[in-house]
Order: structure tokens, then sequence, then C-alpha cells
């Protein structure tokens, strides 16, 4: 199925909605993150985001952003507005956060960049949302109460979708992406770290398209 064209900075709603799985990905060679990004590519998977982790993470994001336009590098683990500012910088088409801070989410809507901001209480759902963010990680899922939490919160909490991420695997993610709030999840498994030190790209491009065959609810 052709990928719908998508303009240089999608909306959150597009990020999360692109396909089942968003990889949730760490990078210790800068060699590796084009190659990582056509293999995702293959599989059917082109959110990708790169979490601020190693050294090299935002050089990786500057490779991807300049070598693989179709993929839509993303950036992870931002905690602060200057990562935001950095990433966005070096190319980054979307953000995603651990938490949940004014000063982030001032710094992506005045950069015009999509975030994804990480929330695990009611009480954080609803800064975000006063925030005018209402598409939000929910982190980390499992250890927080899992698709049990994310029943309870469609009550009070139904115009609001989740992409939740940790902990969650090929064994458990149909049972999240089956929750009417729940538009995708993220998750590291696509991209093991073997994998990616031997330079395995043909099981990374397998595990790409096994999420992207996910069914959502
Ligand atoms: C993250 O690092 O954002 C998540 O913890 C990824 O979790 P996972 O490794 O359990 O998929």
């Amino acid at each position: 199925m052709a990928l719908k064209e998508l303009s240089a900075r999608p909306s959150a709603q597009e990020v999360m909605r692109d396909a089942p799985v968003i990889p949730v990905i760490v990078l210790q060679d800068r060699a590796h993150a084009v190659p990582l990004a056509r293999a995702l590519l293959a599989g059917g998977i082109r959110m990708l985001e790169i979490t601020l982790r190693t050294p090299v993470a935002l050089a990786c994001i500057e490779a991807i952003a300049k070598e693989v336009p179709e993929a839509v590098v993303g950036v992870g683990t931002v905690r602060s507005a200057a990562d935001a500012q950095a990433a966005a910088m070096a190319g980054a088409r979307f953000v995603v956060s651990p938490g949940y801070t004014r000063s982030v989410g001032k710094a992506c809507h005045d950069l015009g960049i999509a975030l994804l901001p990480g929330v695990a209480t009611g009480s954080e759902i609803m800064m975000a949302q006063e925030d005018g963010y209402t598409d939000l990680k929910f982190f980390p899922a499992l250890q927080s109460g899992g698709t049990g939490l994310l029943k309870a919160w469609h009550g009070p909490f139904n115009d609001v979708k989740f992409c939740p991420t940790g902990g969650i695997t090929t064994a458990n993610a149909q049972e999240f992406l089956a929750l009417p709030n729940v538009a995708c999840v993220g998750g590291s498994w696509l991209t093991p770290a073997d994998a990616l030190a031997a330079g395995d790209w043909a099981r990374v491009t397998r595990l790409a398209a096994e999420a992207a065959g996910l069914k959502r609810g």
C-alpha cells in the first residue's frame, strides 16, 4: 500500500496513526543510522524515534533526515526545551518526551513541531491537555498499569489517544492496539542491539514487517 504523502512537519495525529508501532531506537554508531532507517522503511515503518541517549544521536538524526527523506525521523527522550531545539535543528520532524513539562510543550509549540508528551497519571494528562496536547505517549506503559489503566482512562479522558510505550513486545502489542484509545504502540523490540551491532538489517526488516502488519482495534 502506498504511504500517504506527509508535510515536512506532520501532526501528532499523523505520527501516531501512520503505523501500528513507532520504533524506539538507541544508536551507538552513526554508521548504523542510514542502513537502519532503510531497513525499517523496507519493512513498512517510516516514523522513527531516535532517542537522545547516546552521543551520536543528533548526528544520526541529521544523517537520516538528509539521506533517507522517505523516512520521518523524530527524536525521543527529549527532557528540555534545548533538547527539542537541537533535535529540530538536526532535522527531527516530531518529538517524543518521557514526561511532560510546560517548557518542553512551549518549545515544541514555538518550533511548530509535533510533540507526543509522556504521561503516566491523570494529572499529567490534564496538564498536557491544558496546553493543547491530546495525542500522548503512555510511559512506562506496562509498569504503570498497562491495559487496565488505559481502560480506566477511557472514561474521563475519552478525547485522548495514547501511544503506550515501555514493556510492549510482539506478545502483548495486539492487546494494547485493540483498545479504542490506543492509536499505536512504541517499543524497542524492532531494533535489537545485537542486530544493529551485527549489521543484520534483514532481521530488522523482518521485525518491522511483522510490526507493520499488527491490527488496530
Ligand atoms: C523507551 O525507552 O521509551 C521505552 O522504555 C522503550 O521501552 P521498551 O524497551 O520496553 O520497548
